[in-house]
């Protein structure tokens, strides 16, 4: 089992990379992937760089050259869904690219044109895993449900009320989605798992720099939890 874990920052993937007995490096699109063990699985780990195409390049990179049999996606989101707050974790169970637009044509927003699927749904396995791996989790909620990606950071109240309209999204950022596209052109397994930073509202930025790094704590445990659990 060849693990791909996909992280969009750097102070995302910092406190995984401290876990991994690392084997070697390689530098591809300007991106850096990390190969080693965690706790004797192997694992490839690599910063994408922010937004969908980033992501996008990323996972096909792990799916080519790589051959993971699995990606893993963590990091920060923005809570959308009424209950959801900074440090609770959202476990996608599907994806949607939420600025996908030709609604002009009788699309519904979101849908991919001339795709034969409107949601990208993440393994139930790993979902399950994930889950999971959350177990001990006490001092936030966590949630399953869609999170949505769009190359946007959402800092607006009428924005994320659409969203959660139009899409019944519980979280909102910019790689899942993508990630979750590329992964099912390639028939390849994947979740995204999240750890929510600000409420995608008017205070956004800063709520997002004071929760990040809380965030980011949660989803490496988690993530740990889970490397054990596959
Ligand atoms: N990642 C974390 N918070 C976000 C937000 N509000 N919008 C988009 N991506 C995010």
């Amino acid at each position: 089992m060849n693990i791909g874990i996909i992280g969009a920052m750097d102070e995302e993937l910092e406190l995984l990379l401290k876990k991994i007995e690392l084997e070697k490096t390689e530098d591809k699109a300007g991106m850096i992937f990390n190969f080693g063990k965690i706790n004797n699985k192997n694992v490839v780990i690599v910063r994408c760089g922010i937004g969908k195409v980033n992501a996008s390049i990323c996972t096909q990179i792990l799916a080519d050259d790589f051959k993971v049999d699995c990606v893993i996606n963590v990091g920060v989101a923005g809570g959308i869904g009424k209950n959801v707050y900074p440090g609770d974790i959202v476990i996608a169970n599907n994806l949607v690219e939420h600025d996908m637009d030709t609604t002009a044509f009788g699309d519904k927003h979101g849908q991919v044109p001339r795709m034969d699927t409107f949601d990208f749904k993440c393994d139930k396995a790993l979902v399950e895993k994930a889950k999971e791996a959350c177990k001990n989790f006490k001092d936030y909620n966590v949630f399953v449900g869609r999170i949505v990606s769009g190359d946007q950071f959402i800092a607006d109240v009428d924005k994320i009320r659409w969203l959660e309209k139009e899409f019944g999204a519980m979280a909102c950022e910019m790689e899942g989605g993508s990630i979750a596209h590329t992964a099912y052109l390639n028939k390849i397994p994947f979740v995204v798992i999240r750890s929510i930073s600000d409420n995608a509202n008017n205070g956004a930025s800063m709520d997002y720099e004071k929760f990040k790094p809380i965030a980011i704590k949660s989803s490496t445990v988690i993530l740990e939890n889970m490397i054990n659990l596959i």
